[in-house]
């Protein structure tokens, strides 16, 4: 069998290009699942996606669920071969702030190696490279070397209920596979590729101060009522300590799988350059939790953030005003064995526990996902490092990530194989952020490491 992919990479040379301009037209339709006015164009994107299967040579199909469409596909003529599924997602962030973007959002622009656009990165750019890797393979060879099947939603960024009552009530039959693999995380650096073994999970609350029936006049009411603000304030600077950096929610950390000494050791041997890190951010100085290193805070300690607060007078100029309410929005990033639902209890008594008196305090539930450690073992593990290293020329490193990717725990779990996370992305593309970029070359690597997977894979 072809464990030299030299016939499909020859087609790539002539072919990429093509892709690139199909990625585009991906990242002109504002996917925006978090945001119900773009509801018609995420419907419209599930119909790209599938029609970019089909056109790839899999059978494929739209699964209509109570919010977004997922997207199922499959190749399976592989016979005694191995099955490799692909988990993508074509929804995206919002853009804004939107005037901090150098073009458009939705109109993707090339600079350079950069491809500029919500989404490019996160995850249309990352997951179209799997489709374009069974599209040439197919178009080269009329066959695949292994089987593959494809799941794609809409909802990553928005809770991913639909994917997740699909792959517990179907997924046992529809998804059966050896291996799974997810591009939607980024390389360690430059050249240097990596497999996650860990994810974050996420608890992610809304929090409402409201005080008076209305907003009153400061100097008239100011010292007399109390204010929903500054009760809010007052809340949120007791989630941390500020000198230790520690969580202050009672048990909080009781649940937490503590760091290993071999990861201790590996993350520190890691090439991270504190000072690069800082300056790519722009802060003088970096903060966190007391004992742990940056790298060991971001990927395998829990935290607590505040995502957005408001309340009050936000014009231009001074308005004297005591709002009536002010809120805010904390995500608190968990590992494991912490559970969702009970920190999201312990952060409700808690905040209860301190509310100032004089305002009424509410908690809410947001969404969340659970955290995951991936035992990453087995001969598709190494077939995955093999073909990375066969694309970028380095060994994979096996790192840990604080974001969270909520399917894949339930994947691991309801499957109980093991699931390659296998980014493609760098850690300054800006996910989430303004002017979202992902590499060009990263895109045609992406292709290849894949067409190196499936080769690879087909030996085992
Ligand atoms: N692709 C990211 C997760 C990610 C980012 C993994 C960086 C590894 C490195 C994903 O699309 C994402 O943003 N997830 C959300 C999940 C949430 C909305 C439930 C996250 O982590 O905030
Ligand atoms: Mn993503
Ligand atoms: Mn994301």
């Amino acid at each position: 069998m072809a464990t030299d992919s030299a016939d499909v990479f020859r087609r790539l040379e002539s072919e990429q290009a093509g892709y690139l301009e199909e990625l585009k037209d991906y990242l002109r339709i504002p996917s925006i699942s978090t945001d119900p006015a773009y509801s018609d164009d995420v419907h419209k994107c599930a119909e790209f996606v599938k029609d970019q299967l089909v056109a790839a040579g899999l059978e494929a199909d739209i699964v209509s669920t109570d919010r977004y469409p997922l997207i199922y596909g499959e190749w399976l003529g592989a016979r005694d071969k191995p099955t490799i599924l692909f988990y993508g997602h074509y929804d995206v962030q919002p853009p804004d702030p939107i005037d901090e973007w150098r073009n458009p959002p939705f109109e993707p622009t090339e600079e350079g190696d950069l491809l500029v656009a919500r989404g490019a990165t996160d995850d249309k750019g990352q997951s179209f490279a799997h489709i374009k890797a069974v599209a040439a393979i197919l178009a080269e060879r009329g066959a695949l070397p292994v089987n593959v099947k494809f799941l794609i939603e809409g909802e990553e960024e928005s809770g991913g209920e639909s994917i997740e009552r699909f792959v517990r009530e179907r997924g046992a039959e529809k998804l059966a596979c050896d291996a799974i693999v997810v591009s939607d995380s980024s390389m360690f650096a430059p050249g240097r590729p990596s497999l996650l073994y860990g994810l974050k999970g996420l608890a992610y609350m809304e929090l409402r101060v409201d005080g008076p029936n209305r907003d009153l006049h400061s100097g008239t009411f100011g010292g007399a009522v109390a204010n929903p603000a500054n009760a809010l304030a007052y809340i949120i600077s007791q989630l941390l300590d500020h000198q230790t950096g520690k969580v202050r929610i009672p048990g909080f950390y009781d649940q937490v799988l503590p760091l290993e000494d071999w990861e201790r050791k590996a993350f520190a041997a890691l090439p991270h350059d504190e000072d690069a890190y800082r300056a790519e951010l722009g802060i003088a100085a970096t903060f966190g939790e007391e004992g742990y290193s940056t790298l060991e805070r971001s990927w395998a300690r829990p935290t607590c953030d505040v995502n957005g607060i408001f309340g009050g007078y936000q014009g231009e100029g001074a308005k004297t005003v005591l709002p009536a309410w002010a809120g805010a929005k904390v995500s608190m990033r968990l590992v494991p064995n912490q559970d969702p639902d009970n920190i999201a209890r312990l952060f409700a008594d808690y905040v209860e526990s301190i509310a100032p008196v004089g305002v009424r305090v509410s908690v809410s539930w947001n969404h969340g996902a659970d955290p995951v450690l991936i035992d990453a073992k087995g001969p598709l593990v190494e077939v995955a490092m093999a073909a990375q290293e066969d694309v970028w020329g380095h060994k994979p490193v096996l790192i840990r990530e604080g974001g969270s990717i909520p399917i894949v725990g339930t994947f691991s779990e309801v499957l109980a194989v093991p699931v390659l996370l296998m980014g493609f992305g760098l850690s300054d593309d800006r996910l989430h952020s303004p002017n979202e970029k992902f590499n060009i070359s990263h895109f045609y690597n992406g292709i290849r490491t894949t067409v190196r997977l499936l080769d690879r894979a087909a030996d085992i």
